[in-house]
């Protein structure tokens, strides 16, 4: 069932042209004409005019989901107009936060069978809020219990670190963005940008795969450290978080996704010439603030691994005293689907150099379904 792979982590990240492009199909549509550049959610289509008429979206979920939901989060708020907050499923449960009927309550879950979410699902169901489903699992109790909901369609995930379901994860809520937008005429524009690049992206997603032996190289490099910090912020906030989960779970090494914009309050303290750091700084809006991070790390001789888009090495680590990660660009809301795949790449070779079990890390299981 591998293939050619030596393990199903190491397969699944390398089968996501594939899983991306069954996520899209039948779902996108492009004819000739610019007005024909659609996004059909068979699932959603009913329930549309309620989520943007809502008050809040809610997203719930545990781990790699909760962070794919993280980074869909702005092109949401943008493309809907709706407020979305963001919510760990146990912790939602723990403090029973207030739920109201005129909020939509997301649920994001590979299996659809993790406990603390689906006791988050009952209660939101119990407060009267709409409640949907993001699953890659048919038939599963979380796709059962919500009103309505998307299934991702990314094909089985065996290997316990979630890889080929978080991209598709992404995938479907910026269709779910674009499907909440498509009565707006001001972001028509904007649409049809982020729909020609979600066509593109399985032939992106295979040009940033071939940085496999790149991210080999550089595992050989971290193997023996300690901790690796990665730094992100706006729509890759979501990509620092889920690399280091990635590093954490499978390699076994301390890691911690960070926000940049947090730096100042602690994280700076850390700094010194041997600690790994990468920072993600490929273009979107917050590329200038991310280059005066790199400045401020590299006064305190931080060892850096920027992450940049194709081409912009030097624009975004001047005294080139670092390393680079270079990644091809797409919108920017799409480009957290392709940032994450280097660091992937990164968790699964740290973790065979390292001598540990990839497919099943120590302690951890596919499916929490007890609290
Ligand atoms: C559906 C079919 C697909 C078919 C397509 C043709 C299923 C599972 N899907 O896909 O095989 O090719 O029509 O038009 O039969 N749902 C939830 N919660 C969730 C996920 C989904 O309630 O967490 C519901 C949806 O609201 C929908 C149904 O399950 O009613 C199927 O969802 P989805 O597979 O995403 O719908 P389509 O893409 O239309
Ligand atoms: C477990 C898995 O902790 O559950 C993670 O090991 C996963 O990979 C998390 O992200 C949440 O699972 P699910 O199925 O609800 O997405």
């Amino acid at each position: 069932k591998k293939g050619k792979y030596d393990h199903f982590m190491q397969k699944e990240i390398h089968e996501q042209p594939d899983s991306l492009t069954t996520t899209m199909r039948g779902r996108l549509t492009r004819g000739r004409e610019s007005k024909m550049k659609t996004v059909v959610l068979g699932g959603l289509k009913d329930h549309l005019r309620t989520i943007r008429r809502s008050r809040r979206i809610i997203f719930i979920g545990c781990g790699t989901s909760y962070n794919a939901a993280l980074a869909a989060r702005p092109i949401i708020e943008e493309l809907s107009g709706v407020p979305v907050t963001m919510e760990l499923a146990s912790d939602l449960v723990d403090r029973q936060g207030p739920i109201y009927r005129e909020d939509t309550a997301v649920f994001v879950s590979q299996s659809g069978e993790t406990a603390d979410t689906l006791q988050a699902l009952e209660y939101a169901k119990s407060n009267g809020a709409l409640c949907v489903g993001i699953t890659n699992t048919v038939g599963s109790a979380i796709a059962r219990g919500t009103h309505c909901g998307v299934h991702i369609n990314a094909g089985c995930e065996i290997g316990v670190a979630s890889t080929k379901a978080y991209t598709s994860q992404i995938a479907v809520m910026t269709m779910v963005a674009l499907a909440l937008g498509d009565d707006s005429i001001s972001c028509r524009v904007r649409r049809e940008a982020i729909i020609d690049d979600l066509f593109d992206l399985p032939s992106k997603v295979k040009e940033v795969l071939k940085l496999d032996t790149e991210m080999k190289e550089l595992a050989k490099l971290l193997m023996e450290e300690q901790s690796l910090l990665i730094f992100g912020r706006g729509y890759n906030y979501a990509t620092a978080l889920e690399g280091a989960l990635k590093v954490k779970e499978v390699a076994l090494m301390h890691s911690e996704g960070i926000l940049a914009g947090e730096m100042k309050h602690g994280p700076l303290a850390l700094v010194d010439e041997t600690l790994p750091i990468i920072v993600i700084a490929t273009c979107d809006a917050t590329f200038s603030k991310q280059q005066s991070v790199i400045q401020q790390l590299q006064a305190r001789k931080g060892r850096l691994i920027v992450m940049c888009t194709k081409g912009d090495a030097l624009s975004s680590c001047s005294s080139g005293a670092c390393r680079f990660i270079e990644v091809p660009p797409v919108q920017d809301c799409l480009q957290p689907i392709i940032n994450i795949i280097p660091l992937q790449l990164l968790a699964y070779h740290l973790t065979v150099l390292r001598g540990y079990n990839v497919d099943q890390p120590r302690n951890l299981a596919k499916s929490v379904t007890t609290q």
